[in-house]
């Protein structure tokens, strides 16, 4: 697509649609790489209000983008309106990601890829130790998470404060996922490899998500997906307890990549110098270090 435009002369542009979407640090990171790359294209923001959703995506290659990351509210509406999905927006329910294949319009779902993308870099090895995983929370995030933790054969206790939801994610997913509450906690801690928080507690302006940590075997990893603060209270205590930690900010710079690599033909990297630059951003928006 990129060299096609470019042989035309043209600058291609993607963007990301949302509403609100001027808290978005996409902008920031794929314009990171494209300037970094010295690709000629441009990534916007697009503010676009529920009732225009259709219309603006419709009308996406009219406007000259070559596609787009899509976020809240549209992902559900952006699953029901391509012409085509991939096997992981198809199984979370959610696109989030956009691009054209001839005269397609093709929806993709990265978050999964993020999420594991980052484990795989940030400790190589540990699918070598992680057979059963606690998954926290039964939202779109954890639907995203699940997938991506099946697909590698993990089996998965997913835990969630409605338990009717954790039983419908479950039901939706395969027979390696165990619907529980909050109460069945301790115990599922204290087989787990990997515990993974995808519920909104411990985001800034948030409660913490408190839990007593002492079930769980020290060789266990310790993943937030939250990443504003950058480093949340449960991984602050993780890591005090010795637990091999990963944070939610490199799930969000691996997600990126896939989308990147379709729009404008070159994979980009997540490197250590993105990951300070996306951190200098939140601190200066928030006050809020990280580690
Ligand atoms: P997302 O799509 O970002 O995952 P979501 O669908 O709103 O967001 O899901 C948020 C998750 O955080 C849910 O699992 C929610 O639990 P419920 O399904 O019981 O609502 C969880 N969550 C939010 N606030 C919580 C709280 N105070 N205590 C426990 N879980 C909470």
């Amino acid at each position: 697509m990129y060299h096609e435009l470019r042989e035309r002369g043209t600058r291609p542009r993607a963007c990301v649609i949302g509403h609100p979407v001027a808290h978005s640090r996409s902008p920031l990171l794929h314009g990171y790489w494209l300037k970094t790359l010295g690709i000629a294209g441009a990534y916007e923001r697009a503010d676009v209000p529920e009732p225009d959703f259709a219309n603006f995506l419709r009308d996406l290659r009219r406007q000259g983008y070559v596609g787009a990351n899509i976020t809240v509210p549209h992902k559900e509406a952006a699953f029901r309106l391509v012409d085509r999905r991939d096997e992981a927006a198809q199984a979370i329910g959610a696109v989030n990601t956009v691009w054209y294949e001839n005269d397609r319009l093709v929806g993709g779902n990265t978050d999964a890829y993020g999420f594991i993308a980052h484990l795989d870099a940030s400790l190589p090895r540990w699918h070598e130790t992680t057979h059963r995983a606690v998954v926290l929370g039964a939202g779109g995030a954890a639907r995203a998470v699940v997938h991506a933790l099946l697909a590698r054969g993990i089996e998965i206790a997913l835990v969630n404060r409605t338990l009717a939801r954790a039983q419908d994610l479950a039901a939706h997913f395969s027979q390696w996922i165990s619907a529980e509450s909050f109460a069945q906690l301790p115990q599922r801690l204290g087989r787990a490899d990997l515990v993974v928080n995808t519920t909104s507690l411990g985001m800034i302006d948030k409660p913490a998500l408190e839990l007593d940590l002492a079930p769980l075997k020290p060789a266990a990893i310790v993943y937030d997906i939250v990443y504003v603060p950058l480093e949340t209270e449960f991984l602050r205590a993780a890591r005090a307890r010795g637990h091999r930690t990963v944070d939610g900010l490199g799930m969000l710079l691996h997600q990126a990549v896939p989308g990147f690599a379709r729009w404008f033909g070159v994979t980009p990297s997540v490197t250590p110098k993105l990951k300070s630059l996306i951190e200098s951003d939140i601190h200066a928006k928030t006050g809020l270090a990280g580690h």
